[in-house]
């Protein structure tokens, strides 16, 4: 789904690269790096595209935005604008959609071990829908909506049994998941049967997710005749009749050159015809149609701009950028081998006013993490001299270079082997694509601060997010009295008396 990915990258006439109208190195000398762009056309591009392609051939649609992807609350009052309701998958996310003003009643509380106080906390504010994972879940929802005398409205999540073609750690509809609830060895029938038979709660619909960055349409089409066989199943062994029918996100974004993802409209064209067959075939109604994109709301939103720190060329081995941000800021290079594609912000004029060309892929060197992955240059280089690459409008020097983070960890590594012109310290780099599941889970790790989120659109920038500050990372330090520096310790003997045991910031 390409809304704004490299290949249509665009610069202004500094050679700036600019993102939402606003120019990458005035953002960044502006608001500091690193710093996340996050680009609300793109945003709300996305969303449209969720709303009108599956909306054109469904008659019941709802598109619920997967907040795990990026839940600040700028961003979640803009895709509700958008007319998307919110999943939030913990009493952090549905604290923050709830303080931002969001609808209760437009938001699904997902989750595989919500405990009681996030169960009694979504129950107090009167969220739309739990998505049950588990039966000892379902049990503890009924007990404490008859403590509050009320009916919870719930779904199950079901484990449908399928395999995504993704990395394993983001594949979840396979049996052996800590996800859902089994339906090949008969347990997702047993838990339709025993929700029916819970006073407090209501059983509306099923739920299942197959995995994420998916790249393949069948998955989901599988995924639909097997949660309608199962919806046939249940309704003849337990009269249920399933209202909602939510298939889960898991949209695959074009990360860099190698990425085909396949977009909304492609999912809209197999997934909507396959339910209205699958409801024809097993004589059941035709169940509203949920999904629950995150990735391929806001992934190719987002943008993180980064400072050259230091640049370390080893000869006939690999020239090491170092920037102000990493793992810190977005672990997936490191917890999933991701790949991503970067440039120099203040150096785009090379490329042309008309965007970045099309990528070569040059025999460079290879990223040792993954020797199976071939470079992934993002600009244009010379195939016959790999590492030293002439761009041809401009004859600058181009160089292939790996961007390490800034933390204590040689697997802190944001780019694997990308073509740029020479970088220098000070020069502005960006790093696309980072929109989803950088911020979300980012960590204080050796206490960098959470780099500020701004929003841009028509050349404005709003910040949604504040940058963290080092008072910020010791605000909840607590220092028993004995280990206090003499310093700070109080001086008259009485105040230390009545101090003693007491903790201080
Ligand atoms: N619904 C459920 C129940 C999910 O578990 C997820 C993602 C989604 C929807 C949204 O999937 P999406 O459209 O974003 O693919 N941290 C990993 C991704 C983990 C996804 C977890 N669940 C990453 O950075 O790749």
């Amino acid at each position: 789904m390409s809304y704004r990915s490299i290949s249509c990258a665009s610069a202004n006439s500094r050679g700036n690269l600019t993102i939402g109208g606003c120019d990458a190195v005035a953002l960044a000398k502006r608001f500091g790096t690193p710093l996340h762009v996050i680009d609300e056309d793109s945003v709300r591009l996305a969303c449209r595209s969720y709303v009108q392609e599956f909306g054109a051939r469904y008659p019941d649609v709802r598109v619920v935005y997967a907040s795990k992807a990026l839940m600040v609350k700028a961003i979640a009052l803009l895709v509700m604008e958008e007319g998307l309701s919110l999943d939030v998958c913990s009493g952090g996310e549905l604290y923050t959609a709830i303080s931002a003003g969001c609808p209760a009643d437009h938001i699904y509380f997902h989750g595989n071990s919500k405990t009681v106080a996030e169960i009694a906390f979504a129950l107090s504010v009167g969220v739309f829908r739990f998505v049950a994972d588990s039966l000892d879940e379902l049990y503890l929802i009924d007990r404490l909506a008859r403590s509050k005398n009320l009916v919870a409205n719930v779904m199950l999540r079901l484990t449908p049994g399928i395999e995504a073609h993704t990395h394993d750690y983001v594949k979840t509809g396979q049996i052996d998941s800590k996800f859902g609830i089994v339906i090949p060895n008969g347990d997702a029938l047993r838990a339709v049967g025993i929700a029916k038979g819970l006073g407090n709660v209501r059983l509306t619909g099923l739920h299942c997710h197959i995995g994420s960055q998916v790249f393949e349409m069948e998955p989901f089409v599988d995924a639909v005749d097997i949660m309608m066989d199962f919806a046939r199943q249940a309704h003849e062994a337990t009269g249920f009749v399933m209202e909602e029918l939510d298939i889960g996100g898991g949209l695959g974004i074009r990360y860099n050159s190698k990425d085909d993802p396949i977009t909304a409209r492609d999912l809209a064209e197999a997934v909507a015809p396959a339910l209205i067959d699958a409801a024809s075939r097993c004589g059941l109604p035709l169940p509203s149609l949920l999904l629950e994109p995150g990735r391929s709301i806001v992934g190719e939103a987002g943008t993180t701009l980064y400072t050259v720190n230091a640049v370390k060329r080893i000869e006939g081995v690999r020239t090491y950028v170092s920037v102000d941000g990493g793992m810190a800021d977005n672990p997936r290079v490191a917890l999933y081998q991701a790949e991503y594609e970067a440039a120099l912000a203040n150096r785009m004029a090379v490329r042309g006013q008309e965007g970045l060309d099309s990528p070569a892929s040059p025999a460079g060197p290879t990223n040792p993490a993954n020797p199976a992955s071939p470079a992934s240059p993002t600009s244009p280089t010379s195939a016959s001299n790999p590492t030293n690459p002439t761009n041809p409008s401009t004859s600058e020097s181009w160089e292939i270079v790996s961007v390490a983070g800034n933390c204590c960890e040689s697997g802190d590594m944001l780019v694997w082997d990308v073509a740029m012109p020479r970088p220098e310290v000070g020069d502005t780099l960006a790093v696309f694509c980072t929109g989803a599941y950088n911020y979300s889970m980012a960590s204080n790790y050796n206490r960098y601060p959470r780099p500020a989120v701004v929003l841009v659109r028509d050349g404005r920038a709003d910040v949604i997010v504040e940058r963290e500050t080092y008072a910020d990372l010791a605000a909840h330090d607590l220092v028993p009295a004995r280990l206090r520096p003499a310093s700070a310790r109080p001086a008259a003997a009485g105040a230390a008396h009545r101090d003693a045991g007491a903790q201080s910031r």
